[in-house]
């Protein structure tokens, strides 16, 4: 059983995040999707909204699933069998940053980073961009799954209305 994961922080899932995890799905027997919940971060969705949206954008995926973790990712995989660490690579300028962890993570635990190129039509896309052009009333309907952004309109009209 060769398992990977693919963390981040889903604040919201897009259609690159889902792109990643469907080919990581392709290359791994599993795929867990581990959702960051660091308390001291600043979201605009709660872990369990992030997590049920993931959920919902990963159900055509028999062999992922969604799950939550704090603490050093290297636990979370060893405490499950995790042979690697699953990252979208954009452009070049994530690569400083994500070569800089996948480093880190090696020498804490063993653990590989497989390193997938993002596909062109999503290497601009970022989960902030979306909530930045979401919130001054842009169309990001091509770039999240189309609960998200329901999930979006709705938790942005609730701040602008509070
Ligand atoms: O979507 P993000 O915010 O870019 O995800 C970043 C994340 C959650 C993957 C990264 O910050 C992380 O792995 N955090 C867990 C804490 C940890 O293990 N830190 C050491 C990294 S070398």
């Amino acid at each position: 059983m060769r398992r990977a994961v693919c963390p981040g922080s889903f604040d919201p899932v897009t259609n690159g995040h889902v792109d990643i995890v469907g080919r990581a799905a392709q290359l791994f027997d599993e795929v867990v999707v581990a959702v960051g919940v660091n308390q001291s971060k600043n979201r605009l969705f709660t872990p369990e909204e992030r997590i049920a949206m993931l959920e919902e954008a990963t159900g055509e995926f028999p062999n992922v699933r969604v799950e939550a973790f704090q603490g050093l990712l290297t636990d979370f995989c060893l405490e499950r069998d995790i042979i690697a660490i699953v990252k979208g690579l954009r452009a070049v300028s994530d690569f400083d940053y994500e070569l800089q962890m996948a480093q880190m993570n090696s020498s804490l635990s063993g653990i590989e980073t497989v390193f997938v190129p993002t596909s062109p039509e999503y290497s601009f896309l970022a989960s902030s961009l979306v909530k930045e052009v979401a919130a001054y009333g842009g169309d990001v309907a091509p770039l999240v799954p189309p609960h998200v952004l329901s999930a979006l309109h709705d938790r942005l009209a609730e701040r602008s209305s509070g």
